[in-house]
Formats: C-alpha cells, sequence, structure tokens
C-alpha cells in the first residue's frame, strides 16, 4: 500500500471547498491508486463549518481517505503537504479598490507562502485558485525562496474548459476531439483564449471557424466574461465547475498531458513569447514527469499578439502594485 498523500485545502469551508474536497477524498485528484490525507485550513470563523464537512466526508466513508486535520494556523495546515491549493482568499467588496484588494491579499498570501517554505514536503505542489490568482500565486512564491518557483501555479484551468466548451457548441465536434486550446495571460477579463494553434476533429479551429468577427465579439468576451455571467445566472460564482478545474489542474500536473495536445495553467514565466521572466502567467504547457512545461515556437499572429500583450500587461501592473506595497 502506498504512502498517503497529503493534500492541504485552504478556504475549505467555502464554496468551492465545498464541491472539491469530496472529489479529493474520492480519489479523482490523484487517481484511485493514492490514498491522501486532507488537512482543512481555515481563518477562525471558518473552522466550525470546516468540521462540519469534515464530519459529512467521515460519513461517505471513502476507502482512500486516511484522515482529516483541522486547523486555523497556516504552520500547522501546510505541515509535510504534498499538494496546496490555495482557494481561500479575500474578495472585492463593494467599492474596495485594487490596491485595497491586493493588500488585502498579500496579508494571505505572503503568510502562506512563508508557511509553505517552512513546512511543506519537498515535493510540494502549489495551485493557487484565490483570487487575484496569479498575483496571489507570485506573492506566495516570493515569500517561498527555498521552494522551486515552478512549484507555484495559478489556474486558468477553469478558463481553458470554459473555452473547450464554447467552441464544441459553435462547431458541433465533441471536447474530447478539440486539443491545443490555450488561455494566455491573466485569469481575469483580460485574458485571451486563443484558438488559432487548436484543432477540431483533427483540422484547424480558427481555418474551421472562419470568422474572426464571431472570435472577437462573441467567443473571447463569453470566455472572458463567463465568471460574471455564472454570478448573474445563479447568484452565487462559478463553485463546481471551479473544483472541476481544480482537481483537472493537479490531475494533469502529476500523472501528464495526453501525446498531441496541452493545457493552459498559470506558471512563471521563463521569458518565453515575450512574457517577462518572473510573472505567473497562463501560457500553453504540457505536463512530464509531474512538471509543466511552455510549448515552445507557437507562431503568434498580430490578432493574439496585442491580446497576449494587453494581459500580460495587467500581470505587470498587478506585480509593479504589490511590489510598491511591500508585499513581494
Ligand atoms: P467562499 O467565500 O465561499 O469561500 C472562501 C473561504 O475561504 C471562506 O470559507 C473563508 O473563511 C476562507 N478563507 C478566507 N481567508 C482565508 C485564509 N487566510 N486562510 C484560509 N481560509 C481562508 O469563496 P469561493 O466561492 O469558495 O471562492 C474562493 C476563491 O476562488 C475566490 O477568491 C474566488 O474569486 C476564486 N475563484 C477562482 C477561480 C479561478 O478560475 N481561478 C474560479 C472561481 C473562483
Amino acid at each position: 500500500t502506498r504512502t498517503p498523500v497529503n493534500v492541504t485545502v485552504t478556504g475549505a469551508a467555502g464554496q468551492i471547498g465545498y464541491a472539491l474536497l469530496f472529489r479529493i477524498a474520492s480519489g479523482q485528484l490523484l487517481g484511485p491508486d493514492t490514498p491522501v490525507k486532507l488537512r482543512l485550513l481555515e481563518i477562525p470563523q471558518g473552522l466550525k463549518a470546516a468540521e462540519g464537512t469534515a464530519m459529512e466526508l467521515d460519513d461517505c466513508a471513502f476507502p482512500l481517505l486516511r484522515g482529516i486535520d483541522i486547523s486555523d494556523d497556516p504552520n500547522v495546515g501546510f505541515d509535510g503537504a504534498n499538494v496546496a491549493l490555495l482557494v481561500g482568499a479575500r474578495p472585492r467588496t463593494a467599492g474596495m479598490e485594487r490596491g485595497d484588494l491586493l493588500e488585502a491579499n498579500g496579508g494571505i498570501f505572503g503568510p502562506q507562502g512563508k508557511a509553505i517554505n517552512d513546512h511543506a514536503a519537498d515535493d510540494i505542489k502549489v495551485l493557487v485558485v484565490g483570487n487575484p490568482a496569479n498575483t496571489n500565486a507570485l506573492i506566495a512564491q516570493k515569500h517561498a525562496p527555498d521552494v522551486p518557483a515552478e512549484r507555484f501555479t495559478a489556474m486558468t484551468r477553469l478558463d481553458h474548459n470554459r473555452a473547450l466548451s464554447q467552441l464544441s457548441k459553435r462547431t458541433g465536434v465533441p471536447v474530447s476531439e478539440i486539443r491545443k486550446l490555450t488561455i494566455w495571460g491573466n485569469h481575469s477579463a483580460t485574458q485571451y483564449p486563443d484558438i488559432f494553434h487548436a484543432e477540431v476533429a483533427g483540422k484547424n479551429a480558427a481555418e474551421t471557424v472562419n470568422d474572426e468577427k464571431w472570435l472577437a465579439e462573441e467567443f473571447i468576451p463569453t470566455v472572458a466574461k463567463r465568471g460574471a455571467a455564472i454570478i448573474a445566472a445563479r447568484g452565487a460564482s462559478s463553485a463546481a465547475s471551479a473544483a472541476n478545474a481544480a482537481i483537472d489542474h493537479v490531475h494533469t500536473w502529476v500523472n501528464g498531458t495526453p501525446e498531441g495536445d496541452w493545457t493552459s495553467a498559470g506558471v512563471v514565466s521563463d521569458g518565453s513569447y515575450g512574457v517577462p521572466e518572473g510573472l505567473i502567467s497562463s501560457f500553453p504547457v504540457t505536463a512530464v514527469d509531474g512538471r509543466f512545461e511552455v510549448v515552445q515556437g507557437l507562431e503568434i499572429n498580430d490578432f493574439s499578439r496585442s491580446r497576449i500583450d494587453a494581459s500580460v500587461n495587467e500581470l505587470v501592473e498587478e506585480r509593479d502594485a504589490v511590489g510598491q506595497l511591500g508585499l513581494i
């Protein structure tokens, strides 16, 4: 029998946490042969609800679940963690400026990064879901100098999955036959879903669609503003789909991308495609031997270039803002 993998989930009492924990415990994060121990990290106000969720996890009698610990101390919550899903964040409330939002989240992700640095297992993999995800991931990464930077990632897999689904609807080709779609840049309204290298049923997606107006005026805004559309319809932000994307992200990271395909993830830039080194930006990535690698050598046309640049510029501004606030 294999040693259990320690999976820490922050914001465990929140709505994504509730959609996520049962899937992790049932084996969907790491596979059917890997037992897991869960660490639920919450703030004091969230502890009671986290205990309730832990009771329900017990009541599922999941064969792979080997233990649940609950804490409001990051030093305890990340102790020995092999996988950390940073979901809990400070949401933007009415009247809050971007600087206030970044500062409030810096107060969360800085200490969590340090706790990961000091207490997590050597093979720690971190996925940041809590928004602003890319910059929160950057803050955490900067506070963990002893952890290889590449272990800090931000989630754009929900955007990727949203784009797959929209392209499938437009072309009538099932998502299982769509490959090589890319989300570039920030997990925000400036993100750029790119179909110029994508394939639908083996043919180039942009050529198959052959409709730049649809691309610019329907597809891109629908994907980029989907989060707001879900809130308008559901009265609450995406939760099950966000949890699903987090499962997909880590599963791919650990198990690899299929031959002839790639996915999207926010990873530390090595300077590829003109994205400044060190920024955590979404790229086309493959996963090989437990490492994400940016797909190299894609030709970027003018349509794509201006949109990638706009989103990357937003990431630069966020990085500069947290730098000025002394958060990194
Ligand atoms: P929620 O408000 O239901 O839950 C958040 C939980 O985090 C709460 O239980 C809260 O007590 C906890 N929390 C706050 N600060 C914490 C800290 N310092 N340590 C541990 N726990 C803490 O929010 P929900 O819907 O679960 O969303 C969580 C985050 O995920 C939000 O920031 C949201 O914007 C983001 N999100 C990101 C997506 C992506 O694609 N990257 C998609 C959807 C949501």
